[in-house]
């Protein structure tokens, strides 16, 4: 009998997510594995450059929907995958993370009766007013199976009152992916290439609605990280939403008034993680970021409120500071004096998590 697995993936942070399944899938004979790309994120930068450096097979599938609002979004996924799931009939459905594409996948699959399965189940943020935090509740609340990264996620699925029965906690896909491709970091020394120094710079990442999307909070922001910059060279990828809206405020001048703060299109997955490996600290409102720079022992700066991944900040090297330039100086000013905590890794970080999610498919079926 073959296991026929269809993956959901949509935008940059899921497929980092789906590369350890589709390495994991690949060494079983007895596994069809199907990878439907739903077009959430199209940019070579934000998509195919993933695809390509993390040797994920091209998507079997592209149901193209690009940007649009977020219920149109949502509903775009949800019109074009409904005939692709009728017609490839599969044993099951795997989602991953909190992306609108996720939530939708899960939603068409469960109506269809497909068994459907959640990989990074249970985070919470607590803050509903994140669209992510919707689509996890959304995610969580329909799916037969619950693939949990960290103790948090089994803790927030109980009180919620889901059955144990769902819930398994398999360890973090993104930190399998991570581990697979460190190796590689030693060769590519990205930060030779943008003139940096190995531990002598800030890598940032910027994108969230609520910090680049009200020009008052997002020019207070870039100010910072003009400032920092003139004590140690930071570095920014922009993420097309934060390019918008840089110009649509006009905020090109606060990044070119700084002669040490450098910019560039969204960079690759290799890239980008050989950028954080040799940093001397990030500064970010990434979601994934968090939990990487805790496996790396890297200081992080999270400019947000609250996060759902609790453990960075309670074993790992991550710190929630308020998105205010204030705040975020004398943040800055304690990681450049050393004092940042070391953090350790959060169990079953061990780059098997692909393995144990394929196990439990199989127990499962
Ligand atoms: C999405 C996810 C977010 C994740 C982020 C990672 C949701 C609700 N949000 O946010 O959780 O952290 O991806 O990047 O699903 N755009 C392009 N090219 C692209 C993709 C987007 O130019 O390839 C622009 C468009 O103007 C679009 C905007 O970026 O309107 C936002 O894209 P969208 O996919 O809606 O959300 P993200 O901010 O990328």
């Amino acid at each position: 009998m073959i296991m026929h697995i269809i993956s959901i993936v949509g935008a940059r942070p899921n497929f980092v997510k789906v590369a350890p399944i589709c390495w994991e899938t690949a060494k079983h004979k007895d596994i069809r594995h199907t990878l439907v790309h739903t077009g959430q994120h199209y940019d070579i930068s934000m998509s195919d450059n993933f695809f390509q450096t993390l040797d994920i097979p091209q998507p079997d599938i592209n149901l193209e929907v690009g940007s649009s609002s977020h219920g149109e979004q949502t509903g775009k996924v949800m019109i074009a995958l409904e005939p692709v799931l009728e017609e490839y009939k599969p044993d099951w459905v795997l989602t991953y993370g909190d992306v609108n594409s996720t939530a939708a996948a899960a939603l068409v699959a469960v109506k269809l009766g497909i068994k459907t399965a959640h990989v990074e189940a249970g985070l919470r943020s607590g803050d509903r007013s994140m669209p992510e935090e919707i689509n996890r509740i959304v995610t969580d609340s329909i799916s037969d199976l619950l693939f949990v990264t960290e103790q948090s996620g089994i803790d927030n699925l109980n009180n919620e009152g889901v059955s144990e029965i769902k819930t398994r906690f398999t360890g973090n896909v993104m930190i399998d992916s991570l581990i697979k491709l460190l190796p590689k970091t030693e060769k590519n020394r990205a930060f030779k290439t943008f003139g940096l120094e190995q531990g002598k710079y800030i890598l940032v990442t910027l994108h969230r609605p609520s910090n680049v999307d009200n020009p008052d909070v997002f020019r207070d922001l870039l100010s910072a990280l003009g400032d920092i910059s003139e004590d140690i060279p930071v570095f920014f990828p922009i993420h097309p939403r934060t390019r918008k809206s840089i110009e649509e405020y006009g905020f090109e001048d606060i990044l070119h008034k700084h002669k040490h703060l450098y910019s560039s299109t969204p960079v690759d997955y290799l890239t980008f993680l050989s950028l954080t490996r040799y940093s001397g600290g990030l500064i970010t409102d990434s979601g994934g970021i968090q939990e990487e720079t805790t496996y790396l022992g890297i200081p992080c700066i999270t400019l947000r409120p609250n996060t759902e991944r609790p453990s960075t900040i309670t074993l790992g090297t991550n710190e929630l500071v308020e998105p205010s330039s204030g705040a975020l100086l004398s943040a800055f000013s304690r990681l450049k004096s050393g004092e940042w905590r070391k953090g350790s890794i959060p169990p079953l970080w061990d780059g098997k998590a692909a393995e144990r999610i394929i196990n439990t498919l199989f127990e499962s079926e």
